[in-house]
Order: C-alpha cells, then structure tokens, then sequence
C-alpha cells in the first residue's frame, strides 16, 4: 500500500500532502480525522459525486455540487459557495474541503479565503492535473470575462490528500491533459532547485507505454516527483515573486490559445503542450538553445499524441497574451528553455516575437 507524506512549508504554515491509494470511502474518516468536531462544508466536482457520492457518504445539507466545466469558475458559482457557507453558519474554525480536479479546488479555496478572511481548507485533488500542480501550493481564484484567474489569492490549503483511486476513472482527454503539466515539469525540472534528482524527461521518454497505460507504480512514483519539484519552488518563493514564475513555462501561449477558443476547445494541459512547443521554437529561433534540444523536447511530446493545436494567427496571440495578468503594458513575459531541463524568464516585445513567427 502507497503511503507517502510530505510536508511543504509555506506562509508560516506547514501541511502534510499525502499520496496513498486506500479505498475511497476511507475518504470520509481521513477528512475527518482533521476536521475533530468543527462544522465543515464539503464542495464537490459533480463528475466526482455521480461516481463517488454515494461511497463518500457526506452529509447532503453539507455538500455543494459544482457543475463541471471551467466556465463555472466565476463570481456568481463563488457567491453560492459563500451562501451555503453562511447557511451552515461556518465559523473560522471550520473547514471548506474541495474534492474535484483544478476548478473545484480553485474556486473553494478562494471561498476558503476569503469566507470570514480565511478558514481552513482541505484539498482533494481528483484528477491528475491537480494531483500534480493546481492542489499544492496555494493559489486559488476565479475567472472573469478579461481572463483566467484574474481574481484571486495565495492561500495554504491545511492539508492536501491525494488519492491515486480517483483517477481510475479519468477519461483518456482528462488523464493526458495532467499530463501536459507533467511534462511542463520535466522541461523545468533543474530550475526547481529540488535536492532530488528524478531526470524526468528521461523518465518521461522510457516510461511513455507504461503511462499512458495508466501503470499505478509509475503514476504515483511521477506524482511524487512533480509534487516534489512544486514544493521545492513554492518553499523559495510563495508568491510568485521570481522562481515561481517558471512554473507558467508554455502556459502565456496556452492561455491565449485557451481565450481564443472560449475554453472549450482544447483542454489546459493540450494548450500547455501547444505553449511548450511555442517556447522551444521560440528559444531556437532566436539561437538560446540548439536544435538537438528542441528536437528532444520533439519526439518527448509525440510520444504522448497529444490532441493537435494548429497555430494561430501571432498578432491575435500577442494582443491576448498582452492582456495576461503576468504582461506589463509593454511586454510579455515568456519563461524560454536554455538548456536541458533548464528554464529562464524573458519579456519581450511584440516586434521581436513578430521578426520570428510574422
Ligand atoms: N500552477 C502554477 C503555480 O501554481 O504557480
């Protein structure tokens, strides 16, 4: 039995994030467990209640069901969390425990932070991209009609448990679009400044059958390893004031891509995949790194056959990524590989992406 226990340490809090694969319905005493006597409100992905509800076994009148779907993550799905909150008359003592994939956890952490200025809050991460990257580290918002994540904060989770069982029933297009975040990982890996070694585009590159097979040893040995490189750069910078900048690597491109195509079109982790394919290019274009690099990052992504972007038209792209909440008015800020698994950041201006792209 997988049982794994780590701890990061952030906003002079330290959580325990724990990896294991028990039955689902021991859920409720884990969770519990935390919670001792305090009142708590439970918000739940709907996909996840259709198949787990019933094996978690939560109390209805403390359960809010959020529809699927990253158009739910706005003002008015917040206000209802917030309501249901007061209904239950939850005090700061208690809890708001997110079970679901990056919408869910997104949207009731920033309900946990801002219920009461911030009450406890539980992760569960249920899907693969929040198991490796959105339910660690405490960045928690909503989406407004000028942009993802506009409107939000970075507040620390109490604690974060992960179990692999939740996956099983992962669509394919879901499973892979953790995927695009893994292998954002791999590009980043040194930059981390993790004391583990994982060489995860080695990894990546020998054990692609194996993933996309979904084999449980592998699957939560490569959560372990990206959970790992998150804590490593959180722990040095929290909010997002230098190092964590280079976990956006591919991400400035993929939020246009996602804007462009009203979030429907492609899933995040595709986008994040399309974005890392922009910045490799970018970077050899402009001779930062050799093209016997870019070609490795090449033949890591085929491996994956993830969903084909076709490109954009780059001034539409520029004028999206300039609305980024990371651009300034002049620039936009790319994170560019430099070397293996090496990443630095870079602003830039709209004629020197148009001299290579135009
Ligand atoms: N998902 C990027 C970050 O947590 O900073």
């Amino acid at each position: 039995m997988l049982n794994l226990n780590v701890k990061i340490n952030a906003s002079e809090k330290t959580y325990p994030i724990t990896i294991n694969n028990n039955e689902i319905k021991d859920l409720y005493y884990e969770i519990t467990n935390i919670i001792g006597k305090n009142n708590f409100l439970i918000v739940i992905s709907q996909k996840v209640y259709k198949l787990y509800g019933k094996i978690l076994n939560f109390p209805k009148n403390k359960t809010f069901i959020l529809k699927d779907g990253e158009k739910e993550k706005n003002f008015k799905t917040y206000q209802k969390i917030l309501n249901f909150a007061l209904k239950l008359k939850l005090t700061r003592n208690d809890f708001i425990v997110a079970i679901g994939g990056g919408v869910c956890g997104d949207i009731a952490g920033f309900a946990a932070s801002t219920y009461m200025r911030g009450i406890h809050l539980i992760q569960i991460p249920t899907t693969l991209l929040a198991c490796v990257d959105s339910s660690v580290g405490g960045k928690t918002g909503i989406d407004t009609d000028f942009g993802k994540n506009l409107i939000g904060s970075f507040y620390q989770p109490d604690a974060v448990i992960i179990n692999t069982n939740f996956l099983k029933t992962l669509d394919d297009r879901q499973f892979k679009t953790g995927l695009g975040e893994v292998i954002k990982y791999a590009f980043i890996e040194k930059s981390c400044k993790c004391p583990e070694e994982y060489n995860l585009i080695n990894f990546l590159s020998l054990n692609s059958e194996n993933i996309l097979a979904q084999d449980d040893k592998i699957i939560e040995e490569l959560i372990k390893s990206c959970i790992s490189l998150k804590i490593s750069v959180v722990e040095q910078d929290e909010k997002e004031g230098g190092l964590r900048k280079i976990l956006n690597f591919g991400h400035t491109y993929a939020h246009a891509v996602e804007k462009l195509t009203n979030y429907k079109k492609y899933t995040h982790g595709e986008a994040v995949v399309k974005g890392i394919e922009f910045v490799f290019n970018y970077a050899q274009k402009m001779g930062i790194i050799v093209e016997s690099y870019k070609f490795i990052a090449e033949d890591l992504i085929k491996k994956y056959n993830f969903k084909k972007i076709p490109d954009f038209d780059i001034k539409k792209v520029i004028s999206v990524m300039k609305m980024d909440k990371k651009a300034t008015s002049e620039n936009i800020i790319f994170i560019l590989p430099i070397d293996y698994a090496l990443v630095k950041e870079y602003k830039m201006f709209d004629n020197e992406i148009l001299k290579y792209f135009d």
